[in-house]
């Protein structure tokens, strides 16, 4: 997912260059919003954290792009080529040091595990959007 800081300062083409050019496929994609319950919904597993709160307004504050990214091995190779979750902590040229503002802000998400890449991506698409 690109989130809504990266869509509001124009990253969209940018990230999407990165991600393939790393060599991902894209296999669904659509610009959307999450409502505050679905962003609530979907990051569910943090409920309990102190910035859930935050999160949940920021990730529902605007436009974000979802896809689904097939590659080998994609969901350690995803969340290498994104970087750490504090772009502070993300390593050069990765792509949340490129284009994070902030822990919150942080431009992109990446499943982390492929059973979750099948949760998430059934979250945003139906059988028929998908190539
Ligand atoms: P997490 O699953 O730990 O990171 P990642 O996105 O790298 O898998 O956290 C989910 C999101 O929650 C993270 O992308 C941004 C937000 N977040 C905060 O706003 N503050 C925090 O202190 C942490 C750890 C995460």
């Amino acid at each position: 997912m690109i989130k809504p800081d990266a869509v509001a300062n124009g990253h969209i083409g940018g990230i999407l260059d990165q991600i393939i050019k790393a060599g991902f496929s894209i296999k669904a994609m659509k610009l959307t919003s999450l409502s505050a319950e679905k962003a609530g919904e979907f990051y569910a597993v943090h409920k309990e954290r102190p910035f859930y709160g935050d999160l949940v307004k920021f990730m529902s504050g605007g436009p974000i792009v979802a896809a689904i990214l097939e590659k080998d091995n994609a969901v350690e190779e995803f969340r290498k080529l994104i970087g750490a979750t504090d772009p502070k902590k993300a390593d050069e040229g990765t792509i949340r040091n490129r284009f994070a503002e902030s822990i919150e802000a942080n431009a992109v998400h990446g499943s982390d595990s492929d059973e979750n890449a099948a949760i998430e991506g059934s979250f945003f698409f139906s059988a028929f959007e998908r190539v």
